[in-house]
């Protein structure tokens, strides 16, 4: 059981896993902030939670908008002088937009990585003074089996041919910033993991998705309270390594 001293931050945590990560780090006592790029979206989400008990407060997050990240950054000290568990979670995937290496156009390929990659890197960077402050800093990148290239390349995996190439290549380049960040910050408490949530019923998962969202927050919490002697540069889902 966590201390009602720990504080996390989920960016895009107005709905979806976000929402439901949010909902299950409450539910162990953490403080939650919910980080919405909509302010009523985000005061809704806190309804709902402190509905059911939990200590929740919203926070603007535009992850693309550096001035908003810099402010909630100096929100987030000003509530609480520290973060414990940063987890990156705000993605966007357009099915439409994202039709093949062929012919998914460059301008969908930098508005992806946009959000899944540049927000997720200066989200990251920004907290990183407030996670150092932890003592136990925690941050969790949300990618995909769709960034893992050992998957795209294995005839026999289930994502073999599915394309969706500026998503596919933003969540590679997130594993990679995974691995060197938690390099880099190997001498450190703070652990950095990233987590393929599964395929989840939400609004980007879409209807036929096998994964319930209660299920699809697993992977995340479990990668936000793990121990001080648990894996740090990890890739998993449901407890299990993935193939980078
Ligand atoms: N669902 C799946 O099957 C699946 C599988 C693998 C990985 N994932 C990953 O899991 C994460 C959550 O996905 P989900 O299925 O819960 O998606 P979702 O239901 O579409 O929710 C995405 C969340 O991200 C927010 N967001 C998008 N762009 C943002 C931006 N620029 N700044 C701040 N927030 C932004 C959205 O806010 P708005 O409500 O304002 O749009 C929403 O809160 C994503 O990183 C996704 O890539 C999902």
């Amino acid at each position: 059981m966590a201390t009602p001293a720990t504080i996390a931050l989920i960016t895009g945590a107005n709905k979806g896993i976000g929402f439901e990560t949010a909902r299950q780090l409450g539910k162990r006592g953490i403080h939650v902030i919910i980080g919405a790029r909509d302010a009523q979206r985000g005061a809704d989400a806190v309804k709902k939670l402190t509905a059911e008990g939990i200590s929740a407060a919203s926070l603007v997050l535009e992850v693309t908008d550096e001035t908003s990240v810099l402010a909630a950054v100096k929100e987030v000290e000003r509530r609480h002088g520290h973060l414990d568990i940063l987890i990156n979670n705000a993605g966007i995937l357009d099915y439409a937009a994202d039709t093949g290496p062929a012919t998914t156009t460059v301008a969908h390929f930098r508005k992806s990585f946009e959000t899944n990659f540049f927000g997720l890197v200066s989200v990251t960077q920004a907290f990183l003074p407030l996670l150092r402050k932890s003592p136990a800093g925690r941050i969790v990148n949300l990618s995909s089996i769709l960034g893992s290239i050992a998957e795209h390349a294995d005839r026999n995996s289930p994502i073999y041919l599915k394309n969706f190439p500026a998503y596919d290549t933003s969540k590679a380049a997130v594993n990679l910033y995974t691995v060197e960040l938690a390099q880099a910050l190997a001498d450190t408490p703070i652990k950095v993991n990233g987590v393929h949530p599964g395929w989840v019923k939400t609004e980007m998962g879409g209807e036929a998705a096998p994964m319930e969202i209660v299920d699809g927050a697993k992977s995340s919490v479990a990668a936000a309270t793990i121990g001080p002697d648990g894996p740090t540069g990890g890739f998993f889902h449901m407890g299990v390594h993935m193939r980078w």
